[in-house]
Parts: structure tokens; sequence; C-alpha cells
């Protein structure tokens, strides 16, 4: 559907979240907020354009690639960030999303579209709440809107409207631009609304028709308290999908998922997990708790944590286990190996049924370059080893504990370095 401009207003200064960084580009399960709203309309129209600020433009530009993008200079309120996008909407209607409204559907999209075609005029999204306080209330005279009034503008009978405004909207761009004109300044916050416009059309007798959707999908993020409203709401949807999949997620809300967590039936997730961004577990593998995954694909049968850390470009391959306080960084862990207690592995390729000491550390780093660890099949390493990298450990080697190694070892040789004990 290019026919149809998208518009996601992304503009707003974040005052409410009290951060200098745009809420919008707060991480959300893996995502910046501003992803979930841009990739949604990405799949209704390829004709989305993004209106920012000054201060969020170049990080949004790097998240969202391939958009366009049109800074609106001083944020004059919601009214004026439409106006800064005229340019681009050159299409005979258009859709405006609100970036901090994130959980929004497809679906909804689809039947604000459809009920705009009804009048082929104005449609918007509302929600029902029983907790309405800070949004727009809609006031409705026969199923139409009458008017939008913003929470500094009620009254106290407007309070108690349990029906509230999601800001997204259908308009025809023509009438639309024709009546943004007549929007004054709201002198309360010195910005202009775009929600008087409701009342605008209705006066025109052109109002706006309703389109109802579910609160869940609806909520804004304005205050830190928002971000976890809908932070929670996501990660239920999140683990709900694996849970009724067969993938046993215990006290699932202790955990956190990233939106694009692949998790195989058959996986068992202890509670108090973090699964990070590109993270792919397979049947039978059973990660225990606060082990904490990203970037790693972890084969069958395999047993995680407790306490684990796995970081990007990892692979574990199959009836593995990866034990409590260990660390593995950018590296293969061959199948039937045992890497049980407080290492560090990086920058390493580690063979099969390879068992790993307790203690046992690559030093991976020389100031300067990362350097790699290779450890052949079924070797042995002793507890509490350094293994200055760059190394190659051939198969069927044994290490004694204690030791430090900065020589290649040849396959089924043994090698010690420790200092001679003396007692006095
Ligand atoms: C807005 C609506 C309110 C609705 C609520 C739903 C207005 C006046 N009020 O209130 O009726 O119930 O959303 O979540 O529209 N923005 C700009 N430029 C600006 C100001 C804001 O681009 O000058 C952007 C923000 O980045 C944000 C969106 O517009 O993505 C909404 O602005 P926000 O300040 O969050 O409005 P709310 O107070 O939430
Ligand atoms: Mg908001």
């Amino acid at each position: 559907m290019n026919d149809i401009t998208i518009v996601v207003l992304a503009a707003g200064r974040s005052t409410r979240f009290l951060s200098k960084k745009s809420k919008l580009t707060q991480d959300l399960a893996g995502q910046p907020v501003i992803s979930y709203v841009y990739n949604t309309a990405k799949k209704i129209s390829k004709n989305v354009v993004v209106v920012c600020n000054k201060n969020n433009f170049i990080e949004l530009k790097s998240l969202l690639k391939n958009s366009k993008f049109i800074i609106q200079k001083v944020q004059k309120g919601t009214a004026d960030a439409i106006k800064v996008a005229k340019p681009y909407i050159k299409t005979k209607n258009f859709i405006v999303l609100f970036g901090d409204v994130p959980l929004i559907n497809i679906s909804s999209i689809k039947r604000l579209i459809k009920n705009f075609k009804i009048n082929n005029h104005a449609s918007m999204i509302a929600f029902e709440t029983s907790n309405p306080f800070g949004y727009g209330r809609v006031v409705q005279y026969n199923n139409v809107v009458q008017k939008v009034v913003e929470e500094i503008n009620t009254n106290k009978e407007e309070k108690k409207i349990n029906i509230c405004n999601s800001g997204i909207m259908m308009v025809n761009t023509k009438y639309f631009f024709k009546n943004l004109k007549l929007i004054k300044i709201n002198k309360k916050k010195n910005e202009k609304y775009i929600t008087d416009l409701f009342e605008i059309y209705f006066t025109k007798k052109k109002p706006f028709y309703i389109c109802i959707a579910d609160e869940k999908e609806m909520i804004g993020i304005n205050t830190i308290d928002d971000y976890n409203k809908v932070n929670k709401i996501l990660q239920y949807n999140i683990y709900n999908k694996f849970i009724k999949n067969g993938v046993l997620i215990k006290n699932p809300e202790t955990s956190q998922f990233s939106y694009d967590a692949i998790i195989s039936p058959g996986v068992i997730i202890d509670s108090n997990v973090i699964i990070g961004n590109e993270v792919n577990i397979k049947p039978g593998t059973r990660i225990k708790s606060f082990s904490n995954l990203e970037g790693v694909k972890i084969e069958e049968n395999c047993i995680v944590g407790p306490n684990a850390r796995i970081r990007p470009s990892s692979k574990i391959k199959k009836n593995t286990k990866i034990g409590n306080f260990v660390e593995i960084k950018n590296s293969t862990i061959g199948s039937k190996t045992s890497i049980s207690h407080l290492s560090y592995i990086g920058d390493s390729i580690v063979g099969n049924e390879v068992n790993i000491g307790a203690g046992t550390i690559t030093c991976n780093y020389d100031g300067k370059n990362k350097n790699k660890t290779k450890i052949g099949n079924k070797a042995f390493i002793g507890s509490n080893c350094s293994l200055i990298a760059p190394i190659k450990l051939g198969n069927n080697v044994k290490i004694g504990a204690g030791s430090v190694i900065n020589k290649n070892i040849p396959n089924n040789k043994l090698a010690i370095r420790r200092s001679k004990l003396k007692i006095y």
C-alpha cells in the first residue's frame, strides 16, 4: 500500500522521561523504542517519513536505515510536527503514528484504514483504560469524535472519561492541511496540539470516525513508569509465544527476552535469565538461573549456567556444559565439552570432548590485539591455567593445573609449568 504516506512523530523532547537521551532511542527488548513503530509502518507502506529533532536526528538516522527524515527545529507541538512533514506527503491520504506508542499492531492499522474508507475522510484510534490520566480524553457524540481534551485542559467530568486518544489517525491530506492552519497555540503549554483538530472537524460536520483498539497496544511511553508498563506487556507477548510452543519457562516474569530470540520447544529456561539479541537455543537445552546470553547459537542438550555469561559471535555445540561463572566470547565450543566453573574463554575454538578446569583463562588481549586460542579434541586443561594467545593446543593434550602456557603444544603431549614447591 504505497498510496498512503505514514508520518511517524519522533521529535518530542522526552522531558517527562527525565533523560537527555531521547526516549525513542532507549532499548526496549533488544531494539530502540522507535524501531517498533517504524518497522510496523514499513510493513504497511514504503512511504514512511520520520519527524525528528536536531538532537536525535543523527542517532535515529543510524538506527532507521533508508528512512526519510525531516527535522522539526523547534518543538512547537504535535500539530506543528505534522506541518513540518507536509512537503513529504504527496499521497491523497496519510496516517500519523506516534513514535512513543510502540506496541501498535499491523492489524490495528489495517482496521484504521478500513474504518477510514467508510467516509474516505478521517478516522482515529481510541482505547479504553481504567487509568486515563495523562491521555487526551475522547468526547463522543453519536459515536463520532466531538472533541479530544488534553489532560491539562480537562474539567472534573472530562477527567472521568476513560476512552482515550491513541494519537494514531488517518486523514485526507488536502482537507487536513486546510484545517491544520486553524489550530491555535495552547497557552498553557505554548504548543499547537493536533488534538484540537477533532473539534474543528466536528464543528464543520466532518467528524472523525472512531476505531477502538486494545489498551495494551496503545500505551504511550512518556515516563519511565510507562516504559516499564510497555516492557512488561511486550515481555509477556514474547514469552507467552514460547510457552505456547512448548518452551518450559519458569517464573517467566523474572526473565527478559529480546524481540528476536529463537527458542525451540523442549528448551528449559529457569528463572532470572536474560536472553539478549541474536540468541538461538535448540531443543533439550537448559538455561539455568542468572545466565546472560547474547549473540549465541546453543545446540541441543546443553546445560548453561547458573550465572553463565555468553557474549556475541559464539556457538555452543551439542551436549556441552557451560557452568557457573563462565564467560564465553566470540568462541566456538565443541560438543560434549565441559567448562564447568569460573573460566573466561574468548576468541577461541575449542574442540569436542574437551575438559577445561576451574579458573582457566584464555589470555586473548595483549594490550593491542585480540589473539586466538585453539584447543584440540579431547584436550584436558587442568584448573587455573593461563593460556596466552595466540596459541594452539593439539588433540589429546593435557595441561597440568596452575600452568601458564605461551607456546603451542603438539598432539598427545602433557605440558606443565609450575614453580617448584619449597617448604621451609
Ligand atoms: C499525545 C496526545 C494525547 C494522546 C497521547 C497518546 C497531543 C497534543 N496529545 O499526548 O491526546 O492521548 O499522545 O499517547 O497530541 N512530538 C513531536 N513534536 C513535538 C511534540 C511531540 O514530534 O513538538 C512527538 C513525540 O516525540 C511523540 C508524539 O509526538 O512521539 C506525541 O507527543 P507527546 O509529547 O508524547 O504527547 P502526549 O503528551 O503523550
Ligand atoms: Mg506521548
